[in-house]
């Protein structure tokens, strides 16, 4: 069963508002947009037509939560960026922050390659659940202790083409 959490309208604002704020602290420079496949691909693309800079996009895949629910408590790398970072200001962009194993993992691997700047923009933030301690630079919303689905997120493959933001029951 699914119920709405967050419209489509809320999320066009939010993404506007975060693209607003990324054109203002990087005006005058460029950026590189790295989403985390499959997940962030919408809110990728969507953010991506409100930031106003010279921008280019690359994505990154990383090992996932496959048909179940649960994490599986360490993160893989399945496929990297093509674009070299270094001396680069990099947005990574990520559908939603749970246990933060991914974020901190990858904000660790993309740290080596030595970037100009590093930020995190997050659609989702489900605080309460976290066991790493990281935080994302830029957070849609944050939401509950609840599996969402919708906009990009997924259960076991499905519901990522839904406008809206919902609980699956
Ligand atoms: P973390 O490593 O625990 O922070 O998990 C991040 C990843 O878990 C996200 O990129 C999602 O793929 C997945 N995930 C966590 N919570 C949800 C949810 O409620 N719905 C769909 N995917 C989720
Ligand atoms: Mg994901």
């Amino acid at each position: 069963m699914l119920k709405t959490l967050i419209t489509r309208q809320q999320i066009a604002d939010r993404v506007a508002e975060i693209g607003k704020q990324i054109t203002h602290e990087f005006a005058g420079e460029s950026v590189v947009l790295v989403g985390v496949l499959k997940g962030a691909c919408l809110f990728l693309s969507d953010l991506a037509r409100q930031i106003e800079l010279d921008a280019t996009f690359d994505f990154i895949a990383v090992s996932s939560y496959g048909a179940a629910k649960q994490s599986a408590g360490e993160v893989q790398l399945i496929k990297d960026v093509t674009t070299p970072l270094q001396n680069q200001n990099v947005i990574l962009v990520e559908d939603i922050l749970d246990t933060g194993l991914t974020l901190s993992f990858l904000k660790k691997l993309f740290v080596a390659r030595q970037p100009r700047a590093l930020k995190t923009a997050t659609l989702l933030d489900k605080f309460s659940r976290r066991t790493v301690p990281v935080e994302a630079d830029y957070v849609g919303f944050r939401v509950p202790d609840e599996f969402v689905v919708g906009y990009g997120l997924d259960y076991a493959e499905r519901y990522r083409n839904l406008p809206d933001i919902c609980i699956l029951a």
